[in-house]
């Protein structure tokens, strides 16, 4: 099919590549030149494992093309996805103003029927307000569907999730748009869940919300671990071989971040009070998930005791790993209360420093973890990136000065640390003994 996918972020771009894998013509678009530019030259805009190489090989073939004009790739298309982002205003409602100006130029465009399809996390019942846009804004009374088909994606592992995904989900009005969508996806063999469009929408949401909860589920048992001399992690496996449990998002940390989480709980927050529901329970995941934060901090102050003008190596700045994307990171969070306690900072990212530097201020960015580590009074583990796991501990010790390692992510061993000298203090691990004596 001939596909036009507008927005070309993290979800637009793997879905461009991601279609024209699956065998369609696809025109990427974005009103961003340089993004444009760079792409027809085949350099890839962010980091994310594999995508580089489908792009290229799909350029070759002569299935990818990129363009600025949504006019040229609404003309060149019978489907038109909709990928802008949909970032979070003050009040936590998600900002539509990109969609909808989307919505106005792809209407201008139209000159014959289009399936135009939501693929922007938005809130529910967005779908109106395009259908209702469309038929403002297209002069020449065009028949279209409107389709809805939220990404689940994951970056750091874009590619493999949207060509092996869990499940499709499609929300449509008529069987038109349906066997159209149903066509797209032919190749990819996973359950499909066909819905009408307000279900469709609610699935995205709730699925965040859901899995934002079990993250501060755990990270609140994580606390409670830690009073009463407990482990976290053993708590979690022998929690999570339950099947109605699961293992997955059950590891506790320095809470959640990324693009994804954190506004969607919020605009799903600002929906319910729209509608008049109050949705206290992710209110409470979101204070959980704040708190994370500061309980990190207070563990640095509670073995330095004073932080001004102490050095605090950071590792790990991505709000995970296996990507370079810096949005709403809790390491941002963090580095800037470590800063406010007059803290000086050094930080190291195997592939977010270009992005952190946008971001965070006053920080000295350096090559390696060694250099963050070289003369500093305590490491602070933020995201948990294979390569740390792997660190050279006893160098490590002798390049701090002195051994205070504060691991936000749980990837070292107790016992190890402990033995090889350091003062370590991961997430969750309550000690016994200190239980006891109280
Ligand atoms: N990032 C994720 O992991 C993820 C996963 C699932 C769903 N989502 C959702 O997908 C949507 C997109 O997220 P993203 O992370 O790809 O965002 P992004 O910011 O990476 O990309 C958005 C792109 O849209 C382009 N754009 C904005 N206005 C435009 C316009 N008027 N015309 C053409 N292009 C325009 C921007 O230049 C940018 O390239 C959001 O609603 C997000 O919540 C994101």
């Amino acid at each position: 099919m001939k596909i036009c996918v507008i927005g070309i972020g993290h979800v637009g771009l793997v879905t461009s590549a991601g279609f024209a894998q699956l065998g369609h013509r696809v025109i990427g678009v974005d009103n961003d030149i340089k993004k444009i530019k760079g792409l027809m030259r085949k350099t890839v805009p962010f980091y994310e494992p594999e995508l580089e190489k489908l792009i290229r090989e799909n350029q070759k073939k002569g299935r990818l093309s990129f363009s600025s004009s949504i006019k040229f790739g609404v003309k060149n298309s019978e489907v038109v996805f909709i990928c802008v982002g949909t970032p979070p205003r003050e009040d936590g409602e998600a900002d539509l103003s990109s969609v909808e100006k989307v919505v106005r130029e792809v209407a201008h465009s139209l000159d014959d029927y289009r399936t135009i399809v939501e693929k922007s996390t938005v809130p529910v019942n967005t779908w109106q307000w395009i259908k209702h846009t469309v038929n403002l804004y297209n002069k020449g009374n065009t028949e279209f569907d409107v389709g809805v088909n939220p990404e689940f994606l994951r970056e750091g592992s874009a590619v493999k999730d949207f060509l092996q995904p869990d499940r499709i989900v499609i929300g449509v009005e008529n069987e038109r748009a349906k066997k159209i969508l149903l066509e797209i996806y032919k190749k990819i063999n996973c359950p499909k869940i066909i819905t009408n469009l307000s279900t469709a929408e609610i699935i995205k949401h709730a699925s965040n919300s859901f899995l934002a909860t079990k993250i501060s589920f755990i990270n609140s048992v994580s606390n409670l671990c830690e009073k009463v001399g407990a482990d976290v992690v053993k708590v979690a496996q022998g929690m999570g071989y339950d099947p109605r449990i699961g293992k997955a998002f059950l590891s506790a940390g320095v809470g959640y971040g990324g693009f994804c989480f954190p506004k969607d709980l919020a605009a799903f927050i600002h929906i319910g009070e729209k509608y008049g529901y109050e949705l206290t329970i992710l209110k409470a995941v979101q204070k959980v998930n704040e708190e994370q934060r500061k309980i990190l901090v207070k563990k640095v102050k509670e073995a330095l005791w004073v932080l001004k003008d102490k050095v605090i190596g950071v590792l790990g700045l991505a709000f995970k790993p296996n990507t370079d994307d810096m949005r709403l990171a809790p390491s941002i969070y963090v580095i800037q209360m470590l800063q406010q306690e007059g803290a000086r900072i050094k930080a190291f990212d195997p592939a977010a420093t270009l992005e952190a530097k946008k971001i965070l201020h006053g920080v000295k960015f350096c090559q390696d973890a060694y250099e963050a580590a070289m003369n500093s009074d305590c490491l602070v583990i933020l995201t948990e990136w294979d390569e740390f796991k792997n660190l050279d501990l006893k160098k490590i010790k002798k390049l701090l000065k002195v051994p205070v390692i504060i691991d936000g992510r749980n990837i070292f061993d107790h016992e190890k640390m402990k033995k090889l000298g350091f003062i370590y203090k991961g997430v969750g691990k309550g000690d016994a003994s200190i239980f006891l004596k109280k």
